[in-house]
């Protein structure tokens, strides 16, 4: 039931606070402040030379900002690829390697594929999956449930946002264990997992600024999506979002990229929109955001208040979003992208919910 939303995705879009506060308590123990799996590891962080996380869609781009957390806070290298290319590219796996899979719907059938390639090639098998009964989720060695309910709209949100939450649980629990992160260390960054679901709210208060906005990328044909770091795989979420449900052509890229090719795009009638929070590479994306400004560009500018206000350009619209701690950026971030894509696809007048030529869950290859 939608409740009083007028779609399943709007619903789905406001639930996240509550769901990741659901999904963050299975996972924090936060009486002394500690990551605490649900479940016991049949494997030795300490011992995983490597992780390959695999998935499609808007579950790779959650692999995808993990790729930087277990990086840079466990200093173990991560590959992750979208499941139809693993699969099929002979991708050499070594016996005890960890092969991290991440769906909502735990029926994806190149996501099942690739697990089973895994399991034959003898390496750790963990999914990370919404419907616990799934077949994704019977045949991993060990599970990781995110705890965002049925999600029914085609578009992914809520099991988005959570699955963040589980991975990068995951990663300060890897790091912990190869002795890379100091009981301070770990208990900062847990106190910034907590305070996630307040700053999802937080974020929520955009709506109207975004709706008011969506009638102009509305009449856009193209948009593009920068950011970098753990930005970037949200752009590339954005430029999804937006193209599966409202059919406007959209394209997320490397904010340092840009020079390489997709500035040819740029001219006043192509909406950029930059997540760029006040991070340690702020000043490098503000520099591109420079860029597409003297090229004409219209900049939709994501931010914190300190990046509002040291980003002095033009921009088109600036969406101020909650100071928060760097590392978790992303699951608030989501949310701006996410309804951007739905008051976008309003004004479209799109099926929202059912967008054509899509299933909710991609069961053949
Ligand atoms: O059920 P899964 O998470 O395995 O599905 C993966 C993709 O099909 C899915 O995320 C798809 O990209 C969404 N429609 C994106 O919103």
């Amino acid at each position: 039931d939608k409740a009083n939303y007028r779609h399943f995705m709007a619903k789905e879009i406001h639930e996240q606070p509550e769901v990741v506060g659901q999904t963050l308590a299975r996972y924090i123990d936060t009486a002394c402040q500690r990551v605490a799996l649900p479940v016991k590891l049949p494997f030795d962080f300490r011992e995983v030379r490597r992780i390959t996380i695999t998935a499609c869609g808007t579950a790779s781009y959650a692999g995808s900002v993990a790729k930087y957390w277990f990086e840079r806070f466990a200093r173990v290298p991560v590959e992750v690829d979208v499941a139809s290319e693993f699969r099929y590219r002979e991708s050499t796996l070594q016996r005890g390697d960890l092969a991290i899979f991440v769906s909502q719907s735990g029926e994806t059938a190149d996501t099942l594929a690739a697990l089973r390639y895994a399991k034959a090639e003898g390496a750790h098998t963990l999914a990370v999956v919404n419907v616990p009964t799934s077949t994704i989720a019977r045949e991993s060695e060990t599970v990781l449930p995110t705890l965002a309910g049925p999600e029914i709209g085609v578009a992914s949100t809520k099991a988005f946002t959570c699955q963040l939450i589980v991975l990068a649980v995951l990663g300060v629990a890897a790091a912990k264990a190869r002795g890379e992160l100091s009981e301070d260390e770990e208990i900062d960054l847990v106190r910034g997992l907590v305070e996630i679901p307040r700053l999802m709210s937080a974020a929520l208060t955009t709506e109207p600024q975004i709706e008011r906005l969506a009638s102009d990328i509305a009449k856009a044909r193209d948009v593009i999506y920068l950011g970098r770091g753990t930005s970037f795989p949200i752009a590339l979420e954005g430029a999804l979002k937006l193209k599966e449900i409202s059919y406007i052509h959209a394209e997320g890229y490397a904010a340092g990229e840009l020079k390489h090719g997709p500035i040819a795009l740029i001219d006043e009638t192509v909406p950029v929109v930059v997540i760029a929070p006040r991070d340690r590479l702020f000043e490098k994306t503000v520099s591109n955001m420079q860029e597409v400004a003297a090229r004409g560009g219209n900049i939709v500018l994501m931010t914190d208040a300190k990046g509002a206000e040291e980003a002095t350009l033009d921009t088109f619209a600036t969406i101020v979003l909650p100071d928060m701690p760097a590392a978790f950026t992303p699951m608030v971030y989501a949310i701006p992208v996410q309804l951007l894509a739905y008051h976008t696809a309003i004004v479209m007048g799109t099926d929202v919910d059912q967008p054509r030529n899509l299933a909710k869950s991609v069961t053949v290859e």
